[in-house]
């Protein structure tokens, strides 16, 4: 494979070439940090890095992001911390993880390009960690098991981006497999590869364009929430807690934060029946599992928003019929991308409809493009 940027920027070829994919969650969403199931895959977007040994001194990594068309540097001399450019600190964050465990980092040029969408909801963030841990596991010849580097990079998303996300879009990123979604047990973590090979349908993402930010303190805020529904059910999280037991302690609780474990409860058991449909093909109900996950999303969870909504109307408008089986917002919420679950053989005319009736709901610009299952991180050269 060849990275014009890195030559272009350094001057000679590089030695280490790594991707990561971003993700799209098909059903399963709020349910990480609750102990749950999760059913994302990989799509075929990737954050890509090209790296070489650098004899800058003192010791630094330099990045250069081609889409942004700025630099960090990273100085290894002492622990990293935070710092700017704000992306930077996911790679940051997966540095000091690697300082953490003694492992030596040399000093490095990298540059950095993208395709998935930024603030998208399809985990450009995950996509960049997961690059990054990759990228020095190939470099310093460090083995980590795909469970403890996709929780190497969730920390890094916690202690410097400040985002307290749950672990499904790091261990997609790291173990997605082709042609399969992934069915995470959030609990003992373990996973278990959901095959998605029916030619006859695809999954459409919708990206309102609408970015969304989870570090607004709304996830945060809903975190909580689901701690405080667990804490008076008397359970350890939300996984143990069953609709009958919720509704006995209604009373007991602020309406907000019963509807939150309402949603959190309702969408684990929405998610193993999707596997189901998925494994049996059934796709009328995957597709009525989707829509019933966004309402909840949308009255009971409120992380919808009303660019989301208006691509699950538009999506309901054109029906089963009209090749759509189901649709609803993925990822954490307020903007980002919607996934639809649509007939391949009427993709190319729910991908006009829809562009063209979300414009004139919104006056916005939607980003629509259909992935295949994708594989996780790979090492492409080095
Ligand atoms: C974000 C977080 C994930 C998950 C989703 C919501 O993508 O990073 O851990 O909580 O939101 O399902």
């Amino acid at each position: 494979m060849k990275i014009p940027e890195f030559e272009n920027i350094y001057g000679r070829p590089p030695r280490w070439i790594v991707a990561a994919p971003g993700r799209v969650n098909v059903i399963g969403e709020h349910t990480d940090y609750n102990d749950g199931f999760v059913l994302p895959m990989a799509i075929e977007r990737y954050t890509i890095m090209a790296a070489d040994i650098s004899r800058s001194s003192p010791p630094r990594i330099f990045i250069h992001d081609t889409r942004a068309g700025d630099t960090a540097q990273i100085d290894l001399s002492k622990p990293v911390v935070k710092g700017n450019p704000r992306w930077s600190n996911y790679v940051r964050g997966v540095v000091a993880g690697f300082q953490n465990r003694g492992v030596r980092i040399p000093p490095l040029d990298i540059s950095l390009v993208s395709t998935v969408p930024l603030g998208g909801g399809l985990s450009s963030s995950a996509a960049l960690e997961v690059s990054a841990a990759t990228l020095l596991e190939a470099v310093t010849g460090t083995k980590m098991e795909p469970v403890e580097k996709a929780l190497l990079c969730q920390k890094a998303e916690h202690e410097f981006a400040g985002v307290p996300c749950g672990i499904m879009d790091q261990f997609v990123s790291v173990m997605g497999q082709k042609n399969n979604l992934l069915l995470l047990d959030c609990r003992s973590r373990r996973t278990e590869l959901v095959s998605m090979n029916d030619p006859s349908v695809v999954l459409l993402v919708v990206n309102t364009n609408v970015k969304h930010d989870l570090g607004s303190g709304e996830y945060a805020q809903r975190r909580a929430q689901c701690e405080t529904a667990a804490k008076i059910l008397g359970v350890s999280s939300l996984r143990d807690a069953s609709a009958d037991a919720l509704e006995r302690t209604r009373s007991k609780m602020d309406l907000s934060v019963f509807h939150r474990a309402r949603h959190v409860i309702g969408e684990i058991e929405r998610t193993l029946h999707t596997a189901e449909g998925i494994r049996n093909s059934n796709w009328p109900t995957v597709g009525q599992l989707m829509y019933a996950s966004h309402y909840s999303l949308r009255d009971d969870y409120e992380v919808s928003c009303k660019e989301l909504d208006a691509v699950v109307e538009i999506c309901e408008s054109i029906g089963n019929e009209g090749g759509v089986y189901g649709c609803r917002m993925t990822g954490g919420g307020f903007g980002g991308s919607c996934v639809a679950l649509v007939k391949a053989d009427a993709v190319d005319a729910i991908t006009t409809k829809v562009a063209t009736d979300y414009k004139v709901k919104t006056a916005i610009e939607a980003t629509l493009f259909s992935s295949r299952p994708a594989a996780g991180a790979t090492v492409i050269q080095g």
